[in-house]
């Protein structure tokens, strides 16, 4: 038997055309680039995470001298926010970056190990998490839920 699979999003012109609570958070992201510690790359990322009661957490990538030890933004997010706040779940995750002496008109989308822990985070609380995407300008893609980035991931309940 064959199998399809396919997500929808939302592509949006530009940061205007979100809610007012989703621009903050994107706004929030944006800002987060600049406590990025990027020596090596010059690639500053930051992300924001809108939680279960409404306030906001950032992150943002912390290089390291030794190359792949370093985190990036939505990993140092997510894990700050499972330390510091373990009864609160994420409901939206906003990503941003500036390239050192670059623009930033299009958005990234994030690699396939913070795929797998934005993936792990929905699951620990049975939520979704909607994901917002931007450079500093230019359009804008919203996913209804991280798990759409990671299809067939290895879900952790099979280790139970
Ligand atoms: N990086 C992130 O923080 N998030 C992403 O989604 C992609 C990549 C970081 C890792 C590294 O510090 C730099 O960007 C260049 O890869």
């Amino acid at each position: 038997m064959q199998h399809k699979f396919e997500f929808e999003y939302e592509e949006l012109a530009d940061i205007n055309l979100l809610s007012t609570e989703d621009k903050e958070l994107l706004e929030a992201a944006q800002k987060a680039t600049q406590n990025a510690y990027a020596p090596y790359s010059n690639f500053l990322v930051g992300a924001a995470a809108r939680l279960s009661n409404n306030s906001i957490a950032i992150g943002a990538n912390q290089e390291s001298a030794s190359f792949p030890v370093g985190v990036c933004a939505e990993r140092a997010l997510l894990n700050s926010v499972g330390s510091q706040f373990p009864d609160l779940s994420i409901t939206t995750m906003a990503i941003s970056y500036q390239p050192i002496g670059k623009d930033a008109n299009e958005p990234i989308s994030p690699c396939g190990m913070c795929r797998q822990s934005l993936l792990d985070f929905e699951n620990r609380y049975g939520a979704p998490i909607k994901i917002i995407l931007s450079g500093m300008k230019g359009r804008v893609m919203v996913l209804k839920t991280a798990s759409y980035l990671l299809p067939f991931g290895f879900d952790g309940a099979i280790l139970k």
